[in-house]
């Protein structure tokens, strides 16, 4: 039984405000939540509420603290923590808006997952374990972020992720212990051939590239320099997070030159996966371009990974309508584009349905909150994308994954190639 609701700003990994909230049970267990940020949003997620004005450039959160200490408070006190559902529902039925916008995203989604993680500490388990219920499950195979562009870096190219992922790793460690390798080679590579100019807001390198497929080739040559063997040991995996550069089906390669309609541009991605060894795909077309999306699926998605993100906005109505429309064969799930810790489970739900791949995913704002790695193995999400391999919000993330990992002995699993709705050769 939820005894107190209470909500603090801390400050998320780019320097901005945001929403921590505590959630404490009458038994005197508690849960603590810290909402991400995005920087690259979808049109139809749900809103972030922010005060505007002068403070913190427009970006404080006092409105929505005060949302949660207020009315969520009042709301929720006395409801039985241990049923996420009617938490959730009475969430939304509260705000009353199609996104969130009412009580803010960020109130619900921090309050939403304290009550999930103040439940577990109820039951004296480990928020993976409290989601399996025991149910099987798998360590997820990371993609992990090597270069980074887009909105997070200036827009030095015009895709936003250059990534990394190793089906083949056989365990969490060593996927990681690869990861570690081709970073360090891509850095390294990157310092001798000219300006890099430090890590963009996820932790990947940010160099200056000439054309988006130098840095296709640079990161290609990095994965060599490495000691592994592209496209066999190690694949590329790319979010173009093509709604920021396109609009109604037109594409504007900045750093190209070029002017792309819909068909050109899956025509262009579909030429990069036969160049390079890229095994996914994600937002290759806009959120409002679902031609685009089902070209590209037509196109490459027998033997790539498309991802839909900003597309999708981990809504299970928007997988089920793209599952029938074969625009796109997974989900990017951010529980802070849904709103709720529920309504991002019926979106993984929908997906696994479709028979499609499942990715848990950080956002470009994030904390020490280390949420989203329990939540990949507890729901057995198969995919995990948290950014780069350097800054601390990004390794909480990777270290936790360790410690399930080591917690799970012998029964760990990593799901490797298992989890993609394609075969890596
Ligand atoms: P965002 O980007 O968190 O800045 O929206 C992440 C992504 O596009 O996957
Ligand atoms: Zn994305």
């Amino acid at each position: 039984e939820i005894r107190a609701v209470h909500a603090r700003q801390v400050w998320d990994s780019r320097g901005r405000p945001t929403v921590e909230a505590e959630v404490a049970l009458a038994g005197g267990a508690s849960g603590r939540a810290i909402a991400p940020a995005g920087a690259s949003r979808g049109e139809h997620e749900a809103v972030e509420l922010r005060d505007g004005g002068e403070g913190f450039g427009g970006q404080g959160v006092d409105l929505a603290v005060a949302n949660v200490c207020g009315p969520i408070a009042s709301a929720l006190a006395g409801a039985d923590a241990s049923d996420q559902a009617a938490i959730d529902a009475r969430l939304i039925e509260l705000d009353g808006t199609a996104n969130k916008a009412r009580l803010g995203g960020n109130a619900l989604v921090a309050v939403s997952l304290a009550v999930l993680q103040a439940a577990a500490a109820a039951e004296g388990l480990p928020l993976w374990r409290h989601l399996a219920a025991g149910a099987p499950v798998r360590l997820p195979l990371p993609e992990v972020q090597i270069f980074g562009g887009g909105a997070h870096a200036g827009r030095r190219t015009d895709v936003q992720d250059f990534m990394i992922m190793a089906p083949h790793a056989g365990s969490l460690r060593r996927a990681l212990e690869i990861t570690a390798a081709v970073y360090r080679a891509a850095g390294a590579l990157m310092a001798e051939r000219g300006p890099l100019a430090g890590v963009a807001d996820e932790g990947g390198w940010w160099p200056a590239f000439d054309s988006n497929e130098a840095a296709l080739e640079a990161l290609t040559a990095a994965i060599e320099r490495a000691g592994f063997r592209p496209g066999e040991d190690v694949f590329i995996s790319l979010d173009i997070a093509a709604s920021e550069f396109g609009r109604g089906g037109r594409y504007r390669l900045a750093l190209d030159g070029r002017g792309l309609g819909s068909e050109a541009m899956v025509e262009m991605l579909a030429g990069w996966t036969r160049a390079y060894p890229i095994l996914s795909i994600e937002d290759p077309a806009g959120q409002d371009d679902p031609a685009g999306m089902a070209a590209a699926t037509r196109s490459f998605g027998d033997r790539v990974q498309v991802i839909g993100d900003d597309f999708l906005v981990t809504s299970a109505e928007r997988v089920r309508a793209a599952a029938m429309a074969g625009a796109a064969n997974a989900a990017l799930i951010k529980v802070n584009q849904a709103g709720t810790v529920s309504e991002a489970k019926a979106a993984l739900d929908a997906a696994k349905a479709a028979h499609w791949g499942t990715i848990v995913s950080a956002r470009s704002g994030e904390s020490e909150d280390v949420a989203i790695a329990h939540l990949a193995v507890g729901w057995d999400a198969g995919q995990i994308k948290v950014g780069s391999f350097a800054r601390s919000e990004r390794m909480a993330k990777w270290n936790e994954l360790l410690r399930i990992e080591e917690a799970l002995g012998a029964d760990a699993v990593f799901a490797g190639a298992d989890a993609l709705p394609v075969r890596p050769l």
